[in-house]
Order: C-alpha cells, then structure tokens, then sequence
C-alpha cells in the first residue's frame, strides 16, 4: 500500500512530498511538531497533543495554519489515506516559506504544514516492551554545541527577531556570567578601555567564525593588540569600539548596545580600517 503525505493542502505519494527549500524549518529548525499514537484508526490524548501544538506556536508566534477542526480534520484523513489502524501520525508546521533571514518574515508568509502517518507492529512492540529497554546516559548539551555551524538556529532567529523589534540590527547573546558569547549570526567584538581587541576564545560555546579568523590574521598584520578572552556587556558598554564580523557582514562597526552609546556613537576607526583591509582582501583572495 503505497503512504501519502499531506503538504499545504494536497495529499501526495510519500515519494513526492516536497517542501520548498527556503521553508523556514529546514533553513532554521523554525517550526514545531507533534506526534499522536494511533489506536484503531483514532488518536490517542488527542487535546494534549492539540493543545502543546497550539501553546508551542503562540510561543513562537507562528501563526496558525488553521483552526483545531480542521487540523484534526486533516490528521484523521492523513491516518485513513494510509490505512493506518496502529500506528503514529505525525505533524510539522513551520514558520514557512522566505528568504532566508534569521528575523520573522514580514507581510503574509503562510505557515507550512506537512502530516505524515505510518503502521507500526504493535506485536512486536508487545513483545519488547515484556523484555524491557536499555538505557545509556550522555551529557545533556542541548543545544550546547554552537562550535557545529549546524542548522537548528530557532535560538539565533529569536534572539534575532528580538533585536529587530527593538530597532537594532544584531542581538548579542549573553551566558549565565553575564559575558557576550556571540551575535545571532555573528561573531561580537570590542575594542577594550585600553585599546585591545577583545573577541572570545573559541574553548567556549560559540562558533568559530571563518571571518574572525581572517580578521586575526589581519590585527596581526597590522600590529594591533589582541585578547582573546570573554568580554561583559559593561565592559562592552564602556568599549572604545564595538563590531560584528560575518562572512554576510563582513566587518560591522556597532555603535551601541542596549541603547548604550559606544565611543562617540560613530564607526570606531580600527573597526572601519578592519573593514577596508579585510574587503580588499578578501577580494583579492577570493578563489
Ligand atoms: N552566520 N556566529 C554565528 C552564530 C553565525 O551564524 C555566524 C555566521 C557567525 C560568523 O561566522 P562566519 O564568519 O564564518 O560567517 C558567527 C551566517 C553568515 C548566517 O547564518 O547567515
């Protein structure tokens, strides 16, 4: 028996389900699921799962694709098409479809939302479940893992759509010591009270920016001082300078944090001269 999936609307073979590959939660993991079991042919703790779904996209504001009935509508059509009598449905909403950019699309995106079903054995099932499980432990990381350049960015374009509402243009995200980690897609960095460059070490949790790298080998070149060490938001405060590096931004003069003017609240001059050296080279280099 061959399985359909259900995707925005149509009903398609399994095999040719598609979603466009600027959805948002395949570009950022910017979306939520669920999975009901089913028991002869009807769902299990239906409301429970419903009302999570629900909480979960209020959360996010991701709007909603449609109302409970017809999304119940469409689970129990997606378990009949696919004849499952015991089994798991399972449901994806996304944010959508958009350019991708870390903040919330603006104007009309219409979530996406893709329902798949499946059979399972529960025999079989039974027959493990009589003989237990085993367990392993492992560190609990998620997601502490921000050195892997890896697509589950929700956190990112939070803390992003966060920075856009507030008018400015990069949120610096802060840990638990109350010290700067990183942007939501770049890599932060100061020039310190006494002139040095500050940017964090990458022993800790963020990524290892292949422009912060370019941009060391150039302060090197050019002779200029630098820390690697954490920074504070005071200390970011009080900063002669503050940038952004990205490989989209390249080198980004900030000129304030948290409404906090840095320097004269203009462009700092190593951040502009970073800029120039750093464009010009990587032009030049560009293979
Ligand atoms: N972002 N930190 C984070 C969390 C990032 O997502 C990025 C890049 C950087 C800077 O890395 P690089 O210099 O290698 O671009 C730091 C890209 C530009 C993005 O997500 O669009």
């Amino acid at each position: 028996m061959s399985r359909v999936a259900y995707v925005n609307g149509v009903y398609a073979p399994h095999g040719e389900a598609v979603i466009h590959v600027e959805d948002r939660g395949f570009q950022f993991a910017d979306g939520v699921y669920e999975v009901w079991s089913v028991f002869d042919g009807r769902l299990a703790d239906f409301d429970g799962h419903m009302d999570r779904l629900f909480r979960s996209l209020d959360e996010l504001k991701i709007a909603h694709p449609m109302g409970r009935g017809a999304l119940a509508a469409v689970l129990r059509e997606t378990v009949r098409r696919n004849r499952v009598r015991n089994g798991i449905v399972y449901l994806q909403v996304t944010r959508g479809t958009a350019r991708r950019d870390h903040p919330f699309p603006s104007g009309d995106v219409a979530p996406s939302v893709v329902v798949t079903a499946r059979s399972m054995n529960r025999t079989a099932m039974e027959a493990g479940a009589r003989k237990g499980v085993a367990v392993i432990t492992q560190p609990d990381i998620r997601w502490g893992r921000c050195d892997i350049k890896s697509v589950g960015l929700l956190a990112n374009v939070l803390a992003k759509q966060a920075a856009k509402e507030r008018g400015a243009y990069e949120a610096w995200m802060v840990d638990e010591m109350g010290l700067v980690t990183e942007g939501s897609s770049t890599n932060a960095w100061i020039v310190d009270k006494d002139g040095k460059l500050r940017t964090r070490d990458t022993q800790a949790n963020i990524l290892r920016g292949i422009t912060r790298a370019a941009v060391m080998t150039l302060i090197a070149e050019q002779g200029l001082e630098l820390d690697e060490r954490p920074f504070s938001v005071e200390e970011a405060k009080q900063a002669r300078e503050a940038f952004i590096t990205s490989a989209s931004a390249y080198v980004t003069p900030v000129v304030s944090i948290d409404g906090a003017t840095i320097g004269d609240g203009k462009p700092g001059p190593i951040a502009l001269r970073l800029r120039e050296l750093y464009l010009e080279k990587a032009r030049d280099e560009a293979a």
